[in-house]
């Protein structure tokens, strides 16, 4: 039997800005003409590497009262920067800014930290050095590297067979530079706030239909890109989080408002329902050219159910937390096809493994598959978690606490501050004492 815990979550919530879409706002300022007001923008330290490499390409920006103001330079506008570009453990950062200057003439030397210098960069530079930037990776293949832009940039025709929103938006960064027609299929789709946002900015391109499912996007640059005021909607990954403490701790019933309700991100709503999560989506206005809404979740009785591997780019930040909701499902969860998943802040198939295994969480992984049985009872807890510098780990693990019989204890928790510094404050606005 599940036992009461001490808390339950009740209450409503406003999500912090979307990391995806402050990331993109920050970048297509910054190549706009003229001064954009950004409000709602995601002040986390991946965003803050964005922010800071942008200033060190001569981008004033600045923060006035609660918004961010952006002066852009124009699509050739970044300067010859005279020291590191630093993305620290900002994977996006990274593949959007290699993007980005690849078509200017400048040189650029890119550093991270130990995380982020352990992860792929030739899925974006392979494109890059197609249209004639020259890079330098180290092991062929990681950061710290180095970049010449091109000065004559080549208007090619790209296929993206890996699904990654990140390798889409380099290549779009690139075109949006180069004189004549880029186009660029992706065989998969992937999140797409960067072609909604160009919509927004009245960016003109085409996106036409494959018949293979297939989606190619077609742009004739070079464009000349009038600034805009961007409103960030809230970030459905970080609403996950809340979203799956609230069907796992009994007699919780919140509201979170203000989350972004694009297709390609909330896929893990619909899991949940078939895994009989009591899910009310209500959707508002549109803002920025992106829907927005609340959701609202009350404690329920979850089962287990089959996740194909088909449906990960739609999935593929909310595994973490879908398997602390799979810990507690009647039955045997099983997710598939999760290898993009070895590639992120930390590889997250062993790090989900390994602490559920310390939970004494029935957890089994055949090659890039993981299966989970979840517990009738609540875990017994009291064990330390290993968050591996990965802040979606940290939070996963930070929900899955509230369900403990002992408290868990975490090695790191400093990396929540990488995608959520107002974390801790908003799970503590949602508990209320049970008065056991
Ligand atoms: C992101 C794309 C995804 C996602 C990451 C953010 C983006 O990465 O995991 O957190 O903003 O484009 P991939 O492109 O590697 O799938």
């Amino acid at each position: 039997m599940k036992k009461q815990t001490k808390y339950k979550l009740k209450g409503s919530l406003q999500i912090s800005g979307d990391k995806s879409i402050s990331h993109r706002s920050l970048i297509l300022s910054s190549m706009a003409l003229g001064e954009a007001k950004i409000t709602n923008l995601l002040e986390s330290e991946d965003t803050l590497s964005t922010i800071k490499i942008l200033r060190t390409l001569s981008i004033q920006i600045k923060k006035v009262k609660d918004d961010w103001i952006v002066i852009g330079n124009g699509t050739n506008g970044y300067i010859q920067p005279s020291e590191a570009l630093d993305c620290g453990n900002s994977g996006t950062t990274a593949r959007l800014m290699l993007g980005a200057v690849s078509t200017n003439p400048i040189f650029c030397t890119f550093i991270g930290d130990k995380s982020l210098s352990k992860r792929p960069m030739t899925r974006v530079t392979n494109f890059l050095n197609t249209v004639g930037a020259e890079t330098v990776l180290t092991n062929k293949d990681y950061f710290p590297m180095t970049i010449s832009g091109a000065e004559d940039p080549l208007p090619l025709h790209h296929r993206i067979t890996k699904a990654s929103a990140q390798v889409k938006t380099a290549l779009i960064l690139a075109a949006l530079n180069i004189m004549g027609r880029t186009s660029i299929i992706e065989t998969r789709k992937t999140r797409d706030h960067t072609e909604i946002l160009l919509k927004y900015l009245k960016v003109k391109f085409k996106v036409i239909k494959q018949q293979d499912n297939a989606t190619k996007l077609v742009f004739n640059g070079p464009y000349e890109i009038e600034a805009k005021n961007i409103f960030v909607a809230g970030d459905p990954s970080s609403a996950a989080f809340f979203i799956v403490a609230a069907l796992i701790v009994p007699n919780s019933k919140i509201i979170l408002k203000n989350v972004c309700l694009n297709k390609t991100r909330i896929e893990y709503i619909s899991i949940l329902k078939k895994m009989g999560a009591k899910i009310k989506v209500e959707k508002g206005k549109t803002r920025s050219g992106e829907l927005i809404g609340s959701i609202q979740v009350e404690y329920s009785k979850l089962k287990a159910v089959n996740i194909p591997k088909g449906l990960s780019p739609y999935l593929i930040d909310e595994y973490p937390i879908l398997s602390i909701a799979a810990s507690v499902a009647k039955g045997t969860t099983k997710m598939n096809g999760l290898e993009e998943l070895r590639y992120k802040e930390s590889d997250r198939i062993k790090s989900i493994h390994e602490n559920l295994k310390k939970l004494k969480i029935n957890c089994s992984v055949k090659k890039d598959d993981i299966s989970i049985t979840g517990s009738t009872i609540n875990p017994n807890g009291g064990v330390k978690i290993k968050t591996f510098g990965d802040h979606r780990i940290a939070m996963s693990f930070k929900i899955m606490s509230l369900i403990c019989d002992k408290q868990l204890s975490f090695d790191d928790l400093e990396c929540i501050n990488i995608s959520y510094p107002d974390f801790n404050k908003h799970l503590n606005s949602l508990k209320v004492e049970n008065g056991l």
